[in-house]
């Protein structure tokens, strides 16, 4: 189970930048309200996801077989997604998967190559087509709302890539769906097509998805172990539904943080020291941001709430960002996550025919990582720095599961204590209709006129 210390969040530490632990004692009253509001509601509402855990095990060993081909057929898997349907995907098969996975022999690989491709970049698009054989390679098409304008381009030109390279029979068979089951444009799409499709539930919002099938189709593609996955998932809901904080990770955490933005510590940096958990920062950012931003509150009170997720790397960023955490403005709580085992230890040899470096002679890099991380945290330290730490025992399929949901259940304790809708994104569908508009689709015409209304001078551009 993942281990969370939150000495270095507490004035114990760090001082007047920390917290005074009677203040959990007077916030009582609040936190039971937001723990209630989060646990009352589970499987309500946009709260399925509290659900997905529980799925059968025979289901997931079923599903995991139903996609064992291609396994065994592709050459490449290419996941076509963006946000919610990308991250997830892309934040296990890189925790999960060997680090230099695409570039290894087949034979060793035992799963195809693979590529998330939540970007639009022309040159992005044309490189992927450089390396990807169409006629060995199986797409994933991800879209809950079935309505995204990005991952509808990227299937557009990829299905007529594969009708041209296989014929049209052959292309159906490479693209699975993965969408909301009678609703949108592409499920309404697949099903005239033939494709295969798995649903997403009404009630699972993107960035809570990666244990729905936007997570585990992807992840049984690729052999990831996915009853594994969600067993690590249900240790942490368990484990939520304590209503003691001092037991309950996920909101212990979630308390710290917003009680670290309500003192004026704006930003959340997201720190893993292992380059396997790299992309966690980034699935964490998406959740954090979009469901934490909000400029009002559920009572219509303008609050303008949030803490904006910021991504680092040990120990790569100690050479670019720590400057700024121990000695910039007090604004920052850095989450550090750490394994205490890494699968590999990489010895450093003691090579007695070079007379220097005896402190790193005999050593390993997973003891020095680890000896950087805690000369990191002690450096902020300190200098009255807010940090907590995530460990995990080992990386493993359980661990990933555990720290998933541990990060969902962290942001929806989150956004029930500061009060505000954890799960709209007001502000992007705003761009998404934007968006719309300048393509010229049906039903958006105002928009495009409020578009164009908007008033710039060409005085303020150089
Ligand atoms: O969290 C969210 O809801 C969003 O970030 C979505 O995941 C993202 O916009 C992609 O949406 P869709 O899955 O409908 O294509």
């Amino acid at each position: 189970m993942l281990k969370i210390d939150y000495n270095f969040m507490m004035s114990t530490a760090i001082g007047k930048q920390g917290l005074d632990k009677k203040e959990i004692k007077k916030d009582a009253d609040r936190i039971s309200k937001a723990h209630s509001r989060v646990l009352d509601n589970r499987n309500k509402g946009w709260q399925e996801w509290t659900g997905l855990p529980y799925q059968k095990e025979e289901e997931l060993v079923a599903l995991q077989n139903e996609l064992k081909f291609v396994r065994d057929n592709a050459e490449s898997f290419v996941v076509l997604g963006i946000g919610g349907s990308a991250l997830g995907p892309l934040s296990v098969f890189n925790a999960l998967l060997h680090l230099r996975h695409n570039e290894l022999p087949a034979k060793i690989r035992r799963a195809p190559k693979y590529y998330v491709e939540d970007n639009i970049d022309p040159e992005r698009m044309e490189a992927l087509l450089d390396v990807v054989d169409l006629k060995t390679a199986y797409f994933n098409v991800i879209t809950k709302s079935g309505e995204t304008s990005e991952t509808l381009a990227q299937f557009l030109i990829l299905y007529d890539k594969l009708k041209l390279a296989l014929g049209v029979e052959e292309a159906k068979k490479r693209i699975i769906v993965t969408t909301t089951i009678g609703k949108g444009t592409l499920y309404n799409i697949a099903v005239k097509e033939g494709f295969k499709i798995y649903g997403v539930g009404a009630g699972v919002g993107g960035r809570f998805s990666v244990f729905s099938s936007v997570g585990l189709v992807p992840f049984a593609c690729m052999g990831i172990d996915i009853v594994a996955l969600l067993k690590g998932a249900k240790n942490i809901a368990e484990n939520s539904y304590n209503k003691d904080i001092a037991k309950n990770s996920a909101l212990m955490s979630a308390y710290l943080q917003v009680k670290a933005f309500e003192s004026g510590k704006n930003i959340s940096v997201m720190m893993p020291y292992a380059d396997s958990l790299k992309f966690m920062a980034d699935f964490y950012g998406q959740l954090w941001g979009e469901s934490l931003g909000k400029a009002v509150d559920n009572d219509g009170k303008e609050v303008f709430a949030g803490q904006t997720p910021v991504k680092a790397l040990g120990v790569t960023d100690q050479h670019s960002q720590i400057q700024l955490y121990t000695e910039g403005p007090f604004d920052k709580v850095v989450t550090f996550i750490t394994v205490d085992e890494f699968k590999e230890k990489s010895p450093i040899p003691n090579d007695k025919t070079i007379d220097a470096c005896d402190f790193l002679k005999g050593q390993s890099l997973s003891v020095l990582l680890n000896a950087e991380f805690i000369a990191t945290r002690f450096a902020l330290y300190k200098a009255n720095r807010a940090n907590f730490t995530v460990t995990l025992d080992k990386v493993t399929a359980e661990s990933v599961g555990e720290l998933l949901m541990y990060f969902m259940y962290q942001t929806a304790f989150a956004g029930a204590l500061l009060n505000v809708d954890t799960y709209n994104q007001p502000g992007v569908e705003e761009g998404k209709k934007a968006t719309f508009a300048m393509l010229g689709r049906k039903g958006y015409e105002d928009k495009l006129k409020e578009v164009q209304a908007v008033k710039t001078d060409s005085a303020f551009v150089i």
